[in-house]
């Protein structure tokens, strides 16, 4: 059963002097199961006179009700923050927090434990803020070379073992790693019966945006269980436009193998190169 949905968004980006222009495509490919639980977002705001653009990715478990409320709420919320202009950092941290604590109170009265992942990038001004709760994955490519801007929350992480058992969680051995035998990641929204141990405390990498940056990529672990960051870089850095990368790189994991979920954003930056004068290229 194959779904794919692509979109493409264009943005300009021509604030405080500084040209260059992003574009975006997106793909979706649902995997045997007959539910979707992949979702995404895409956004581009004028938040305190200044353009914005939001992408997410968030994978949702035991129900697509989690990653359902993130997709409507979580980038609304953050741009309702008051200091999102002026500290995007805190705006995020305590917007992902809350919005976790939103979404297990509009879930309080039913059975449920539906729980999602959010891998996130926020560009303001020439900042690009990466945040992460669960095992989806943001990475960058510049000058050629793949750099991840998240680390995936897996219960086995020394330090998220370390932070579970010291809050009397036990992570254990249940075919992968899995806190109390459970969910196979350390962070999650959602995820009411573990909410002690599986924090939707987000990590945060802040990367300056210049000439060097030419992609990023954001994509649930149905990609990345298969397709390893320096693959999906190459991948998608010979496709000419973001959405046929973003397909190129759902029909890999599928092709390899991978049976689960499997979305993906790719994100294109052209920037104005200064080219010298005479010069014979391009
Ligand atoms: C989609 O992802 C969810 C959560 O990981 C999973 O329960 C569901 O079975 C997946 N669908 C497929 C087709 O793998
Ligand atoms: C966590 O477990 C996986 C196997 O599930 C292994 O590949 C990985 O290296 C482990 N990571 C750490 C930090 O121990």
């Amino acid at each position: 059963m194959f779904h794919w949905r692509r979109m493409i968004v264009v943005v300009t980006l021509a604030e405080g002097g500084r040209d260059g222009r992003l574009s975006c495509g997106y793909s979706s490919f649902r995997g045997k199961r007959a539910t979707m639980e992949d979702f995404y977002d895409i956004k581009t705001s004028k938040v305190d006179g200044q353009i914005v653009c939001l992408f997410g990715i968030f994978d949702g478990h035991g129900g697509s009700r989690a990653a359902e409320f993130l997709k409507g709420n979580l980038f609304q919320n953050l741009m309702k923050h008051p200091e999102f202009s002026t500290n995007t950092k805190l705006a995020i941290s305590e917007t992902y927090q809350q919005t976790d604590m939103d979404f297990l109170d509009s879930e309080k009265d039913t059975f449920r434990d539906d729980g999602s992942t959010a891998s996130t990038a926020v560009l303001v001004g020439n900042h690009l803020y990466v945040a992460n709760v669960g095992d989806s994955r943001t990475i960058i490519s510049k000058s050629g070379k793949a750099i991840a801007l998240s680390e995936d929350h897996k219960p086995n992480r020394t330090d998220e073992r370390r932070r579970i058992e010291s809050a009397g969680g036990v992570v254990m051995w249940a075919g992968t790693w899995r806190v109390g035998g459970v969910l196979a990641m350390s962070r999650a929204f959602g995820n009411r019966m573990l909410k002690q141990f599986v924090v939707a405390e987000p990590e945060i990498q802040d990367q300056e945006i210049d000439e060097e940056l030419e992609l990023l990529v954001l994509a649930s672990d149905g990609l990345w269980d298969v397709v390893p960051n320096e693959d999906a870089i190459s991948l998608a850095q010979a496709e000419e436009e973001p959405e046929a990368a973003a397909r190129k790189l759902t029909e890999t994991a599928f092709t390899r193998g991978s049976a689960d979920n499997i979305t993906c954003i790719v994100v294109k930056f052209h920037h104005k190169k200064a080219e010298p004068e005479g010069s014979q290229q391009g």
